[in-house]
């Protein structure tokens, strides 16, 4: 390996590529991060709800035992990391309310607590009344809802800024360009070439580059992350001062077969969230996404109408053919993953640095992580051959 080769280069630098870097750096690998712009990436629209209890979805029940792991070493993630960057990252244990507006909803709740209830999760069902009373700002139609004080919520944003600098405060390289390919060497991964031409050499690279995993030049068709982009609309509105507190927790509902929540954030921002569009690589703000938004949000708290409307702006989710994430090594020797997250990227964090890291150090995926093998979508073979011009050892 080249004198300036580091042990890791992490190609992606949204908050799945920084936490790895980050936990890789403090189990004393040298850790390189390609990307544009490090911090930016999904995290940068996401409501960063932590709803491992309601968004459960019947089918995923292996996909919960990750969430509720990853739920549950937040706390200290983001004590860590908040006295590692100086930074705070408004991480609120206030749970969530998950209400129902008519008949339909009503049914698809029972449905959600009866599935929460045989995998148990606690969650509490209130009649609408008791909804009101824990948020007065709630429609008077509400119909009942399903009280659930383990789902809370951080400002992804906040999240990445304090996962950049954590990393810039490890001693990991942030190098700002695009990496178009990677490098091959014999049958290994060895780095990537970036578009002005530069080499960056490492002894191992994880693919972190959320809904363009799947896209960087050179990686064997064998082993390519089978990720799709899934957008999502997310609008942010501000609560002034008077009208604190607005919400105390997360509020969400299905709206004639649409999810939509609103996430309070102690500063005063309120996040309403989100469409779920196939729309390949569309990243457009519609007038009928916001529509929908802003119409089902004030179904369930018609006061929205009185906040200013600070920004609309659309993310791509990084979704895997069954939901889950792809974390680990792939059968090009060399290359890991870190990608495919899907609704639960910011959820993942945390178990996805420790995972990673793991795999960097040691070559084990540790045990929580085994069912997520990027092996799961890849048919029985004996070791990649790349199709791809492959670059002698220097
Ligand atoms: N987890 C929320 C979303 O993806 O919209």
């Amino acid at each position: 390996m080249s004198k300036d080769a580091s042990d890791v280069l992490v190609v992606g630098g949204g908050i799945i590529g920084l936490v790895t870097a980050w936990r890789a750096a403090q189990r004393g690998l040298r850790v390189r991060v390609v990307d544009p712009r490090p911090g930016g990436g999904a995290a940068q629209v996401a409501a960063g709800m932590l709803a491992a209890v309601t968004e459960l979805h019947h089918g995923e029940q292996t996909l919960l035992g990750l969430n509720l792991e990853s739920a549950r070493r937040y706390p200290s993630f983001v004590g860590e990391l908040e006295e590692a960057s100086g930074q705070t990252v408004d991480y609120r244990a206030c749970g969530t309310l998950a209400v129902a507006l008519d008949a339909d909803d009503r049914a698809h709740l029972r449905e959600l607590h009866t599935l929460q209830q045989r995998s148990g999760l606690e969650s509490v069902w209130l009649t609408g009344r008791e909804c009101r009373r824990l948020e007065p700002m709630l429609a008077a139609g509400v119909r009942g809802g399903l009280r659930v004080d383990g789902d809370h919520q951080v400002d992804p944003r906040r999240l990445a800024a304090a996962l950049v600098t954590a990393c810039e405060r490890a001693g990991v390289e942030l190098r700002r360009g695009w990496a178009e390919r990677l490098k091959v060497v014999g049958d290994r991964a060895a780095g990537a070439v970036l578009a002005d031409g530069m080499t960056l050499a490492a002894g191992q690279v994880v693919l972190a580059g959320g809904s363009l995993s799947g896209r960087l030049a050179g990686v064997p068709d064998e082993v390519r992350p089978p990720v799709r982009p899934v957008k999502g609309q997310v609008l942010r509105l501000t609560v002034p001062p008077a009208y604190a507190p607005f919400l105390s927790r997360t509020v969400r509902a299905v709206v004639r077969g649409s999810q939509v929540y609103l996430v309070p954030r102690a500063g005063g921002e309120l996040v309403v969230g989100a469409t779920s569009e196939e729309l390949g690589w569309d990243t457009t703000v519609t007038a009928g996404g916001v529509y929908e938004l802003l119409r089902d949000a004030h179904e369930l708290v018609p006061g929205i109408t009185e906040l200013p409307l600070t920004e609309t702006r659309a993310g791509l989710r990084p979704c895997s053919p069954d939901n889950a994430p792809l974390l680990g090594p792939t059968a090009l020797d060399g290359l890991s993953l870190a990608t495919g997250h899907h609704r639960n990227g910011v959820l993942l964090t945390p178990v996805t640095g420790d995972v990673l890291a793991e795999v960097l150090v040691s070559g084990e995926l540790p045990p929580e992580a085994r069912d997520f093998s990027p092996s799961r979508f890849s048919p029985p073979q004996g070791p990649v051959q790349s199709s791809v011009r492959l670059e002698q050892p220097a």
